[in-house]
């Protein structure tokens, strides 16, 4: 176990990002509740987990990771889980085709509803009122007794937590990811769009492969590979008490373990090497997230590696790049390189979100075309320094807003109002995450054929 750690010693290190919360008691209180509610996860399924993320690293598989910026209370609902893990689905199926590798399935769900912000105050029309910090602290609306942090909607993100889980396991494992249903997972809205058509080929390719190999024997009766698929949780571990209140030791390794999800991650605000985070993350086994963005350093990366990582176990440590598009040429290679210098196993993700993010008409957005420039120069970075582009981060939905713009059914700046719905940052539509997952798949499939070809030509 790290040395002198405890699920509790982030206490006694700086920490940013914290909530105020008015009673200090009533916190307490929560946290004492919270450790006796049972595991969300289990620590098996966690190894799990960092098995197949070790295999990323390895190259050998590529990592999938979306889900909305920020869970909500109100949209808590069957058909909103159902949505997004259908588009989910498409994208892994379209990746998996093109990649001709195992696709790791992670939800940024059933746990994300911590937000950090750039402001502690949010002004409108004057009035000055504590920033919105996600449903797990206080509430959007915009008045003084919703943004007053409140301890008892930590009880109600882990219940929405556990019956979203459930939900999604159900969905995994009880025949709805079913690869016979691979064309039932196309969603309403987006039967006409020019995804569609592409999406419709592979599929009907897919369901002649199934054909084929019921006539030879393998069924989805006898093939549970062909009938279910491992999907996992995760999210930012930004609220420490939530989390040290559901961490646990494993009885099968004495290991402790976060059971609030599968796969937590360290944002890009709170990753101080000498911070409360840091601290919280080096003690827990599951496998973890570090976001990257332009201002971490190659020395402080690996300062941060040491710390979270210092046995160098391949599937601990993924590091999620979050430069913009214009910045990612400049930061990312120089990382790549102090990484592989020192010998350091790790799952390189893409994050295209974060960095490209500007206000148009009053919407915070991000257009598509800056998304896939960040995703290409990605890839191009990575054949270049000889590295795996192990995976991708997004933020996404299954339903068909309009929050980022562009993409092949164009939104537009003035179209951004018509469905706004996002509490935090605007996230792909269905339509634009399939869409990004084909061109994905075309990077990779092109990647495959250059290293055939290398190999052919010795
Ligand atoms: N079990 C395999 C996997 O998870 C194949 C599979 C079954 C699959 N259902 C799926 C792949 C849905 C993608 C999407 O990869
Ligand atoms: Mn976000």
């Amino acid at each position: 176990m790290a040395q002198n750690w405890t699920p509790s010693s982030w206490r006694h290190k700086p920490i940013q990002q914290v909530p105020e919360y008015p009673n200090a008691t009533a916190v307490a209180a929560t946290e004492a509740t919270l450790a006796t509610y049972p595991p969300l996860v289990f620590a098996g399924e966690a190894r799990r987990l960092k098995k197949q993320l070790a295999s990323v690293a390895e190259g050998e598989a590529f990592l999938l990771q979306g889900g909305d910026c920020a869970e909500s209370f109100l949209e808590h609902g069957a058909d909103n889980i159902r949505d997004f893990f259908r588009a989910f689905l498409q994208m892994a199926v379209v990746l998996t085709y093109g990649a001709q590798l195992p696709v790791v399935k992670v939800g940024r769900i059933a746990g994300q509803f911590a937000k950090p912000r750039s402001s502690n105050i949010e002004t409108l029309d004057g009035v000055n009122l504590p920033s919105y910090r996600g449903d797990i602290i206080n509430g959007i609306e915009f008045n003084e007794a919703s943004r007053i942090p409140n301890p008892e909607r930590q009880l109600d993100a882990y219940r929405q937590s556990a019956a979203t889980l459930n939900l999604l396991r159900a969905f995994a494992m009880g025949g709805y990811a079913n690869l016979e249903n691979v064309h039932q997972w196309m969603l309403g809205f987006v039967k006409d769009s020019p995804q569609a058509d592409r999406y419709r080929k592979l599929a009907n390719r897919i369901s002649e492969t199934m054909d084929f190999m019921k006539a030879i024997g393998i069924t989805s009766e006898n093939q549970p590979s062909l009938r279910e698929t491992d999907f996992f949780t995760s999210h930012e571990a930004l609220l420490l008490g939530y989390e040290e209140a559901l961490t646990r030791i494993d009885s099968t390794s004495g290991d402790w373990y976060a059971t609030s999800g599968h796969m937590l991650w360290i944002g890009d605000r709170t990753r101080q090497l000498d911070h409360a985070h840091v601290e919280y993350f080096r003690g827990i086994k599951n496998p973890i997230g570090l976001k990257c963005g332009p201002t971490l350093q190659p020395d402080n990366l690996i300062e941060l590696i040491d710390a979270l990582n210092p046995s160098n176990e391949a599937g601990r440590l993924t590091l999620i790049c979050r430069f913009g598009h214009d910045k990612v040429a400049d930061g990312l290679p120089k990382l790549i390189r102090a990484v592989e210098k020192e010998g350091r196993k790790v799952v390189w993700s893409c994050d295209p979100m974060h960095g490209n993010t500007i206000t148009l008409n009053h919407y915070k957005t991000r257009p598509f075309e800056r998304i896939l420039s960040e995703v290409e120069s990605f890839f191009q970075i990575h054949r270049a320094e000889g590295t795996h582009p192990g995976g991708i981060h997004i933020e996404m939905t299954g339903k068909d807003v309009t929050e980022c713009t562009g993409g092949a059914r164009t939104v537009t700046a003035d179209s951004l109002s018509d469905r706004y719905h996002t509490h935090c940052d605007p996230r792909l539509n269905a339509d634009q995450a399939l869409e990004l997952a084909f061109l994905l798949s075309e990077r990779m499939k092109s990647g495959r054929d250059e290293k055939r070809l290398a190999v052919v030509n010795g």
